[in-house]
């Protein structure tokens, strides 16, 4: 039986700037260059599989996968595959590069960006903040500056008075509890502040930031629909109590201030799994359902903004999706407005901390030709995105 996906369900795939583009001057580009070293050595004596990661070369975004002059193949790629929507993010680094200074060049750019895929009949889901800072408001602090949220308001004003024609579909925030985390409670990234009192105030400074820039963007166009990008992981078992952590953000950003849920999920925890991903991820498709159904009770629509795994040989992808959409199908049928999906990742990308071992794309990416070429469950998915079901 086929199982049809709701009438002008969003498909595509999602990327972010720092991760494809290449060449970007930012707090991570700096971080990186003075902890390559260090990343490849603390990954001497594990993942013999993947020897890049001795590479300290491997932990230096550089070029990346050159989407900034390629992006135009890139979306044909995705287009040929059925993709009508796509998310990527705009560089914050690269608009304002100097503090309150902005960058005429790379404003066309992005509007290039936007247009190729209107073009292509791709609807734009643009996120404004994935994780990268202008070098500038790193010295300033970042996240911890109590400027943080009138910054980031001012630089989404700019971006939604500038490209307010072309795109209705915001997200300002990507994933801000992963920063939270892992910069600021295990100090494992940029700026590596172990602290729980800095982890308190990025995560105020982050909600403001949203809801400073939820304003913003509404009074340009008050029909746009702006929302927060959420992880969410699905804890089972003894350690269920955890998934009141899932929403935690949501709340503090007020649904009143988000148009639509995202929801990014890769994997459960607290479960005994059969296949992992290649960065060692439990894989657990079905996890998503759940998720899916504690959203149901804000009464918005539902984007899935995220979902994949890092799995080089492509083994297990195809099983992947097919299971996540199996699930998500049966929350559609349980009433929950789901009205889109979005693969991590369109292509090969930069994972942060991990570098480019890791293999996340739809299409695989050859970094010394930089030759593009899609994927065996790639076909899968274009299979179904171009007939929207299963
Ligand atoms: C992030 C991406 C990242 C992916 C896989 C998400 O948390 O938004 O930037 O590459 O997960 O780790």
């Amino acid at each position: 039986m086929n199982l049809y996906f709701p009438k002008g369900f969003l498909w595509g795939a999602s990327t972010s700037a720092h991760q494809v583009e290449g060449n970007n001057q930012n707090d991570w580009s700096v971080w990186e260059k003075a902890n390559a070293q260090r990343l490849a050595s603390l990954n001497k004596n594990r993942k013999i599989e993947f020897p890049q990661a001795r590479d300290p070369q491997n932990y230096i975004s550089g070029r990346a996968a050159d989407h900034y002059n390629r992006f135009r193949d890139d979306f044909q790629i995705a287009s040929s595959m059925g993709h009508n929507a796509h998310r990527f993010s705009i560089e914050w680094s690269r608009i304002e590069p100097q503090e309150g200074v902005f960058d005429q060049r790379e404003i066309d750019h992005y509007r290039k960006v936007i247009s190729s895929l209107k073009e292509k009949n791709m609807k734009p889901l643009v996120t404004l903040w994935h994780w990268t800072l202008p070098i500038w408001l790193k010295d300033k602090g970042g996240l911890l500056n109590p400027e943080f949220p009138n910054y980031f308001s001012r630089y989404a004003q700019r971006m939604a008075d500038e490209y307010h024609d072309l795109v209705s579909f915001w997200m300002t925030l990507n994933e801000p509890t992963s920063v939270i985390s892992n910069a600021y409670i295990k100090g494992l990234w940029p700026p590596q502040k172990r602290n729980p009192i800095k982890a308190l105030i990025a995560s105020k400074n982050l909600a403001q930031a949203h809801k400073s820039a939820y304003k913003a963007i509404k009074r340009r166009d008050l029909n746009a629909s702006v929302g927060v990008g959420h992880i969410m992981t699905m804890f089972c078992g003894v350690l269920s109590s955890l998934n009141i952590f899932n929403r935690m953000f949501l709340s503090l950003c007020g649904p009143e201030n988000q148009d639509y849920i995202s929801l990014q999920y890769y994997f459960s925890k607290g479960f005994r799994a059969q296949k992992f991903s290649d960065m060692g991820w439990p894989l657990h498709p079905e996890g998503i359902y759940p998720l899916l159904m504690k959203l149901k009770k804000y009464k918005k629509p539902i984007y899935i903004t995220e979902n994949g795994l890092v799995d080089a040989d492509d083994l297990h992808r195809r099983w992947y999706i097919e299971e996540t959409l199996k699930s998500v199908m049966s929350a559609i049928k349980e009433g929950v407005d789901v009205r889109g999906y979005f693969h991590w990742s369109l292509i090969d990308n930069f994972e942060w901390d991990k570098g480019f071992w890791p293999r996340f794309g739809l299409v695989e990416i050859d970094y010394k030709t930089l030759e593009r070429k899609p994927r065996p469950s790639s076909d899968y998915y274009s299979k179904i995105c171009k007939n929207n079901h299963l």
